[in-house]
């Protein structure tokens, strides 16, 4: 049997070749938009296995799909697939995670010195030709050596973002579920409870996933414990922040600025750029579309490992990325 595949969207074409040259008998959104839910349903209802993005929210109902036995997810983070729902049906869940850590990291560094020394902002001051000539106080930034950046979640990306910050002259305090020694130890990171970091921290850059417990992780409370020079980045997942009161603390320059890769309304199928209005209006922060990951190579790294994830499940071969369902891990137990 040949098992057939749904690819959601068009990806770059190596994870596609892959497909093909495996034997699947392979299907492609090539319209490059998102898939409303009952496209997908009716997409997948002969297929076996889904290529999925992250926009694409796989849910009870889709994963009722007859013949799924593989959804595998071409993002790191798995928070729009119903990992229940997944376990219940034995359906295998994917992703693709260490291929694009430093791509995402480089983003993180490259906002948090974009919001520190404003490059937006004057770039934008400079294009409106209201540049005549230096001034001893035109936008003053801040500087990051000596700084204390506080990182919340160490994982892979986590960790990757300390090693830039200590190379760069920062010292690195940071909040997880677990301690994290070798990064303890290798990058001088020093662990805080939450609370401490968002007290003692100039930057601010979060790396957690998210789940019921992290969802508005910063509120009003977190942004009134924060420096009134503390700069957030978030290139995780919008709903950690609240975003209409981080709107709140960066217009009253309760905090010095932000800078958000990800937004509160994702993954709706469009976001719904009204909520996010106020942002757009506010110098002192900055957005990028969920770029994060966005590089030439790590896109194509994450097309591989999603295929490879695919082949090796028709091959009867575990692939390697595979998420573990909450099920599977009370059978453990
Ligand atoms: C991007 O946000 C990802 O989870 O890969
Ligand atoms: C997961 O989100 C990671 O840190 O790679």
């Amino acid at each position: 049997m040949t098992l057939k595949v749904f690819v959601a969207r068009r990806i770059p074409q190596v994870g596609i070749r892959i497909l093909k040259d495996g034997g699947l008998d392979v299907e492609v959104n090539d319209s490059d938009t998102v898939l409303t839910k009952k496209e997908l349903i009716d997409k997948i209802k002969d297929k076996e296995a889904l290529l999925s993005l992250l926009t694409d929210k796989v849910d009870q109902e889709v994963l009722s799909s007859p013949k799924l036995k593989i959804v595998a997810n071409y993002a790191v983070g798995y928070d729009n697939i119903d990992l229940n729902a997944a376990a219940q049906r034995k359906i295998i869940v994917t992703h693709t995670p260490d291929v694009l850590t430093e791509t995402v990291a480089e983003h993180t560094i490259a906002l948090l010195f974009a919001v520190a020394r404003r490059i937006v902002e004057s770039d934008k001051f400079t294009r409106q030709g209201k540049y005549e000539a230096w001034g001893p106080l035109l936008f003053l930034g801040q500087d990051a050596i000596g700084k204390t950046l506080g990182i919340l979640g160490l994982g892979r990306i986590g960790s990757a973002v300390a090693k830039r910050a200590t190379a760069l002259g920062m010292k690195v305090i940071y909040f997880n579920r677990s301690r994290n020694l070798d990064v303890e130890k290798e990058y001088n990171a020093r662990y805080v409870e939450k609370e401490t970091l968002l007290k003692e921290a100039d930057f601010i850059s979060i790396h957690l996933p998210l789940t019921p417990e992290t969802r508005y992780y910063i509120g009003e409370k977190e942004l009134s414990l924060m420096k009134t020079n503390a700069i957030l980045v978030n290139t995780a997942r919008g709903p950690i922040v609240e975003e209409n009161t981080l709107v709140e603390a960066l217009k009253n320059k309760r905090i010095f600025g932000a800078a958000l890769d990800v937004f509160e309304c994702e993954p709706e199928i469009s976001c719904d750029f009204d909520s996010v209005t106020q942002l757009k209006d506010l110098d002192n922060v900055i957005l990028t579309p969920h770029t994060a990951s966005a590089s030439v190579e790590t896109r194509k790294k994450m097309a591989v490992m999603a295929a490879q994830s695919i082949i090796d499940f028709a091959n009867n071969k575990n692939p390697e990325h595979i998420v573990r369902l909450p099920l599977q891990i009370s059978c453990i137990l």
